[in-house]
């Protein structure tokens, strides 16, 4: 008998994490990855960029993969999911016309009031006095969001009046974000603790896996620019089972209503960030796919197999479902290279790691992101977030000292990580 394989699509800590989720609970699958990281054992990786459909597809029929699954975002909104059923493989992600719930902020904006969903306040816009007169009614601060995907740079908070009217100038007008400024998303400045949760959803059903907390901030106490996330812990001590409740009430379950109002066949995974306010929580955005780093700490935590879930999603059977969870926390530290997220150096050597996805005797394991393999077999660095050192602890704090205790044995030149992943998450809300 042939062993089962499944193509994971993308290169990041989150796609490494996947694949040993999937490799560690089922000895006899092969895990292929697409284009993959120094992380992924060269038999497995494929120098496949995740825009070449083509390829992609080729490769998945060549492989006879009996599941595909795509980590990031611009293929889903690129329509990869579609382009790859209509020939006959068998994919987890929402196709391109469900995608939009994060390839559009101002389709989640509308379908948010429109389905009653908790969100702050706010408003589509394609030319700029209308926007900036809009903000002068919000008020400041407030939120200025481009519609499409941008890197996730699209998100500017403006503090008065002058730097609103610049920052739609240069979103509108001088075509800052490309396409994806071509309108805009101005709304209320929420104040609260940010968080998130993920959740399968098919066919009008939705599972609730349990909530994450990234750190988006560059600096330790969430100082500097923001970043694709510093790290992660779950779950966070403040995100109890009240929470969980008004989650599905007021998010989940009109949430999958609205999708069969609309027609819209979402079966994937929905992410949703949150922002927790003194009036209850809001969705700050949706993403139609599994957060990075926060994936990593959930497939810590995980112990139903992950490939049972997204079978169940892909054949509508979240009905009959459950995920089972270790009741510990985990805690992911990212360690980026210096001057991250601005520009950076590659290519230096990273000393002291431990086999890529090997469980060190104390639980911790060491994901693979911006890395490459050298001819020699050791590991350098290509990117701006490099290594995703993850532990688990009885408690946040155990969690992260150990994560942390790790990483002391682990150097690159202009290694650089927060000690701070998981503080805010140790105790409930004030
Ligand atoms: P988004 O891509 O919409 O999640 O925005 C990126 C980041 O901007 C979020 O993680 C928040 O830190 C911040 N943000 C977005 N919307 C708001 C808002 N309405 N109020 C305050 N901060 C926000
Ligand atoms: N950690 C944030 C994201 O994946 O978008």
């Amino acid at each position: 008998m042939r062993p089962t394989r499944i193509l994971v699509i993308g290169s990041g800590g989150r796609e490494h994490a996947l694949a040993w989720k999937l490799a560690r609970e089922n000895s006899m699958a092969e895990i292929h990855i697409a284009p993959g990281n120094g992380g992924i054992s060269p038999e497995f990786a494929h120098a496949i960029p995740t825009e070449n459909f083509e390829k992609l597809a080729a490769l998945a029929v060549k492989l006879e993969a009996d599941l595909t699954l795509v980590g990031p975002d611009d293929p889903l909104a690129a329509g990869i999911v579609d382009f790859l059923n209509e020939r006959g493989l068998r994919v987890f992600g929402p196709s391109k016309a469900a995608a939009r719930l994060e390839a559009s902020k101002s389709f989640a904006k509308d379908f948010m009031r429109q389905h009653g969903i908790p969100t702050a306040r706010g408003e589509t816009f394609s030319s700029r006095p209308a926007a900036l007169a809009f903000s002068r009614q919000l008020g400041f601060p407030c939120v200025i969001k481009a519609d499409g995907l941008a890197l996730g740079k699209g998100v500017v908070i403006v503090h008065n009046e002058t730097e609103a009217d610049e920052t739609l100038a240069a979103i509108l007008e001088e075509g800052r974000f490309g396409k994806a400024g071509e309108s805009v998303v101005v709304e209320e400045f929420l104040e609260g603790v940010e968080c998130s949760i993920h959740a399968l959803i098919s066919a009008g059903r939705y599972l609730l896996l349990e909530p994450a907390m990234d750190h988006k901030k560059i600096f330790e106490d969430d100082r500097g620019p923001n970043t694709g996330g510093m790290g992660t812990v779950s779950p966070p001590a403040f995100f109890g089972p009240a929470l969980c409740e008004e989650v599905r009430q007021k998010l989940l379950a009109p949430l999958t209503r609205g999708l069969e109002a609309e027609g819209l066949d979402f079966r994937g995974l929905l992410f949703p960030g949150l922002m927790l306010t003194k009036r209850g929580f809001r969705v700050l955005e949706f993403n139609v796919r599994f957060g990075d780093p926060e994936t990593q700490s959930l497939m810590r935590r995980l112990r139903s197999p992950l490939r049972e879930l997204l079978d169940a999603v892909i054949e509508g059977r979240l009905d009959e479902t459950r995920a089972e969870w270790d009741p510990r926390a985990a805690c992911c530290i990212v360690v980026a290279s210096r001057g991250y997220p601005g520009s950076y150096q590659k290519g230096f050597p990273i000393y002291g790691l431990p086999s890529p996805g090997e469980e060190s005797p104390h639980g911790v394991v060491v994901f693979h992101a911006g890395t490459a393999r050298t001819a020699e077999g050791g590991f350098v660095t290509s990117g701006g977030r490099v290594l995703n050192v993850t532990a688990i602890g009885q408690t946040i704090k155990d969690a992260r000292s150990t994560a942390l205790a790790a990483l002391d044995k682990i150097c690159f030149e202009g290694m650089y990580y927060r000690k701070d992943i998981g503080k805010r998450a140790e105790a409930p809300l004030p």
